[in-house]
């Protein structure tokens, strides 16, 4: 028996407003809220609506954010590291601090230090609501498939699977970094509310199998099930294998 809440909207246009609401509550409602925010295409037209929200006058002059996840070896600048993702898609068209957003630094000289850095930063600020995406294999950040899942941020090798998804980003499969900095499953599960979205037919089975497969480290969002506040919000095809009474 677990507590998980399923949301199934008719376009991506709706489930993105549905969840950019969400988080419009929470910064409007605390004073200090902590977003957990994720990279990828998913959360592209959640980040929209969040722009929107500051276009109408909503502050995210009192919010720190905290990313997911950076690839080993891109720095900021670079157009295909996670920080210049987040910047474009939102930090520059909001009125956040630069003190308060926490990105994984992928150039760090020292990647051990940069792991302890970054726990010790999700330990001074409770994460409110942590928005994920998926992987095809089940990956929740870059924690991917494996015997052993790690606790804490860590250094870890892409999946296979993950870099066939993400060469499409990449000019050259040769430039695609080969090794993450990522939030570790303790540091996710501890997030006072987990909000995961998925979209489209390709993410079906891995959003079945996290809800209802047995918890296991190779499907790493199972561990999700353990949690007391999470929400999927998904797309008709994303919900697609979900029995019809959790496809509301
Ligand atoms: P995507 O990536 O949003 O680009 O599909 C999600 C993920 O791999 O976590």
């Amino acid at each position: 028996m677990h507590f998980m809440r399923v949301r199934q909207f008719a376009t991506v246009e709706l489930a993105s407003l549905y969840v950019a609401s969400l988080i419009e509550f929470i910064i409007s409602s605390h004073e200090h809220p902590v977003l957990g925010l994720a990279t990828g295409s998913t959360p592209i037209p959640l980040y929209e609506r969040l722009v929107n929200f500051h276009r109408q006058g909503q502050t995210f002059d009192h919010v720190t954010t905290i990313n997911l996840d950076e690839y080993v070896g891109l720095g900021a600048n670079h157009p295909n590291s996670y920080n210049y993702f987040m910047h474009k898609h939102l930090f520059n068209h909001i009125d956040i601090n630069p003190a308060q957003v926490h990105i994984p630094n992928g150039m760090a000289p020292n990647m051990d230090e940069e792991c302890r850095r970054f726990d010790r930063v999700i330990e001074s600020f409770p994460i409110d609501v942590q928005i994920l995406g998926i992987g095809r294999n089940g990956h929740i950040g870059f924690n991917e498939p494996g015997q052993l899942l790690t606790a804490k941020t860590h250094v870890t090798p892409l999946a296979p699977e993950t870099l066939n998804a993400n060469a499409r980003f990449f000019k050259s499969r040769t430039k695609l970094p080969t090794h993450a900095i990522t939030m570790g499953i303790k540091s996710i599960l501890s997030a006072k509310a987990i909000i995961l979205i998925a979209f489209g037919d390709e993410k079906a089975e891995a959003v079945y199998r996290s809800l209802f497969g047995p918890i296991t480290t190779e499907v790493p969002a199972t561990i999700l099930q353990t949690h007391k506040n999470v929400t999927y919000v998904l797309d008709k095809q994303a919900a697609k294998y979900l029995p019809s009474a959790v496809s509301l």
